[in-house]
């Protein structure tokens, strides 16, 4: 017994000082989140601790990569899921990317991304890696349309780390019941920065509806299949994945307020934006063939690529005539040009200043003082390395959120944007002429990059990942928010009990009025024994209110009003002319006063308050004025009897 406690107190030490196990997935077809993500597990390996990882990723390093061998890091790679990716009609190619609009990119990702995962839980390796019996300390992953991923944690009861390399999009706040505000939060499909106008709002809370819905009617069902498909199997009583998403750790993403823009996050979601950098130090020399041909140009040199994931080459063939006609002409400068294919286009010539290769070392290029200019698609972690390196940028963005992009380095100054169906010879040479001879952009840059310091991103990161392994999970940091519904969370529920006792408090005495003083009219007309007049002048006697000429407030006054104003009203419409001004009269229905005793002569001459009648009541005085005499006798009759029962 001593023994065993022994043990375990030893495991327990072990496991609280010494290195961690972890199970990194990084699902994504894109390129540039994966370089994201294993620059982080890089950082994790090379901590004190000497983390060892298992990464699952569709990926393999090019044979030029910087870091292509780390010793503690295993590698499976996951063949297919990008042939999968487009075969569900997404793609890499820039015009597909700009054809098709925001609703069916959308669409098409929860499939794409629903079917990567099963794809990647049904491969042979991952089959095996799960029933081998090795146990893994954490699970961090990419959550990009892959949560039925989160079953890995629930199987090996585990905390999740979530990486986002996009920054934060809605469904990672909902995930972590971050605050997310359609006022202030542009959704990552919509190329808005977060200063909205109106009619930039009103989409915007559409686009996010739109976002939530699909979310909970088609992705939440598509990766609970998914998820219920490949672990029901090794767990007993698998909870709904739903509950999973609501049990998160820690969230690293991919953003900076300096470069983003600023907004609200809870401890537990930590932006790390720069973390991809080398330090500056670190950098490997840049090949000698290249460094000879940057020095051999006689303004310096141009870099361009669209990204680790949009090709060059795909480019279509009259876009790719106006850039190499733009490099040429320019012949001052030499041009480094990232190009993915065996050789260049049959078709066009490759100008003697453009050197083309599928993989450049970009951040130590962009770090040269002899590269001038970046002709880039604005993607995230190529405008950080631009900044670092204080190279100004030409955007030619292609998605969404590389338009924001485009569009917030320019309000820095440090940028200027050819739009992607604007290319063109004048374009791109003004963009290019005013980017290398005017010094204000190198300015801009110095402040910009100034802004973007600050704590470590990859200290800040790795801290926070052995804070949760060492708290097994952090459960501390868990917003409460997770544990309340829609309802709760948004404040629906108590926004209609106080609209209800709102409404209790003013209807209440309104109803008690109302009662009371129907009770006193009914018991009014009970002693009245002429059924006729109380029919009809229960009807009119709300509306109008002459009080009853000659007799006492006790009266009911509202029947003999009624049938007085109606005779009032005919006898009025002729005899306006002459009267005298108002003393005192209403036409409020509960204003219980005796009139003046001029109303008694009726046809005879008009009375003042019947003036104030008609100032009050000129419109319905209109439909009355045709009427005649005969008219204005039978009400007076009218009013005659009605006094004789009163
Ligand atoms: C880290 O762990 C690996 C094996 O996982 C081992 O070979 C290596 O020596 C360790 N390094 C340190 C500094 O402990
Ligand atoms: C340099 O660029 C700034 C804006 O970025 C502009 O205001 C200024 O006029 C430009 N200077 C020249 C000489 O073109
Ligand atoms: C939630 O995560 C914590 C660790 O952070 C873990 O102990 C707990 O079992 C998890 N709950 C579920 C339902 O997975």
């Amino acid at each position: 017994m001593r023994l065993l406690q022994l043990l375990m107190a030893l495991s327990l030490l072990c496991g609280a000082i010494s290195c961690a196990n972890i199970l990194a997935v990084l699902p994504s077809v894109w390129k540039s989140h994966y370089l994201f993500g294993r620059r982080l597990l890089q950082e994790l390996v090379a901590s004190p601790r000497n983390h060892s990882i298992t990464l699952i990723s569709p990926h393999a390093l090019e044979a030029g990569g910087v870091d292509a061998e780390l010793p503690n890091i295993r590698e499976i790679r996951i063949e297919g899921l990008k042939e999968n990716w487009v075969g569900m009609g997404m793609s890499f190619e820039p015009e597909q990317m700009r054809s098709q609009s925001v609703m069916e990119r959308f669409t098409r990702l929860i499939y794409a991304g629903t079917t990567n995962v099963d794809l990647l839980l049904s491969d042979q390796q991952v089959r095996k890696l799960l029933t081998s019996g090795e146990q893994f300390d954490l699970l961090i992953v990419d959550l990009f349309l892959s949560d039925a991923l989160l079953g890995l944690a629930y199987y090996y009861g585990i905390p999740t780390v979530a990486i986002s390399p996009t920054g934060a999009n809605s469904w990672l706040n909902n995930m972590f019941g971050n605050p997310q505000s359609s006022s202030l939060d542009p959704s990552n499909f919509l190329p808005f920065t977060e200063r909205m106008n109106t009619q930039q709002r009103i989409v915007n809370s559409l686009m996010s509806t739109f976002e939530r819905l699909t979310y909970n009617f088609f992705h939440l069902i598509s990766q609970q299949t998914v998820y219920s498909k490949h672990f029901e199997m090794l767990v007993q009583e698998l909870p709904l994945y739903r509950d999973l998403t609501k049990n998160l750790s820690l969230a690293l993403i991919n953003s900076h307020p300096g470069l983003n823009y600023p907004r609200a996050y809870l401890p537990n979601m930590v932006e790390v934006g720069g973390l991809h950098l080398t330090a500056r130090t670190d950098l490997r020399p840049l090949p000698n063939h290249l460094l000879s041909f940057m020095e051999s140009a006689a303004g310096g040199c141009i870099y361009m690529s669209l990204g680790a994931d949009v090709q060059t080459a795909q480019l279509p063939s009259e876009k790719l005539a106006i850039f190499m006609d733009v490099f040429g002409h320019l012949k001052e400068f030499h041009f480094v040009l990232k190009w993915e294919n065996e050789d260049f286009v049959s078709s066009l010539e490759l100008p003697e200043n453009v050197m083309i290769a599928n993989w450049w070392p970009q951040q130590a290029i962009l770090s040269h003082t002899l590269v001038k200019l970046f002709i880039s698609s604005c993607g995230q972690l190529s405008v950080w390395e631009s900044v670092m390196g204080e190279t100004p940028i030409l955007a030619i963005p292609i998605l969404a959120e590389q338009e924001v992009m485009a569009k917030r380095l320019q309000l820095n100054g440090v940028s200027l944007t050819v739009n992607y169906d604007a290319i063109a010879y004048d374009a791109l040479l003004h963009g290019i002429r005013q980017l290398t001879l005017n010094t204000s952009y190198s300015e801009s840059l110095v402040k910009l990059r100034k802004r973007l310091g600050g704590p470590s991103p990859s200290s800040l990161a790795v801290g926070q990942i052995e804070l949760i392994l060492d708290s097994g999970g952090a459960d501390f940091l868990k917003s409460h928010a997770n544990t309340l519904n829609y309802w709760r969370l948004e404040g629906l529920d108590v926004l209609v009990i106080i609209t209800i006792g709102f409404v209790g408090i003013l209807t209440i005495p309104f109803l008690v009025i109302s009662c009371i003083l129907r009770k006193s009219y009914y018991s009014e007309a009970c002693q009245d024994q002429q059924p006729p007049y109380r029919s009809t002048l229960k009807v009119v006697g709300r509306v109008h209110s002459y009080g009853e000429p000659g007799g006492t407030p006790a009266e009911p006054l509202r029947r003999t009003r009624s049938a007085q104003s109606l005779s009032a009203r005919s006898s009025s419409s002729s005899f306006s002319s002459n009267t005298t001004p108002p003393t005192t009269a209403s036409t409020t229905p509960l204003d219980m006063t005796p009139p003046p005793p001029a109303v008694v002569q009726l046809l005879g001459h008009v009375p003042s308050p019947l003036q104030l009648y008609v100032n009050q009541q000129q419109q319905q005085q209109q439909i009355y004025s045709n009427s005649d005499l005969s008219n204005r006798q039978q009400a007076s009759q009218d009013d005659n009897t009605e006094r004789r029962f009163s």
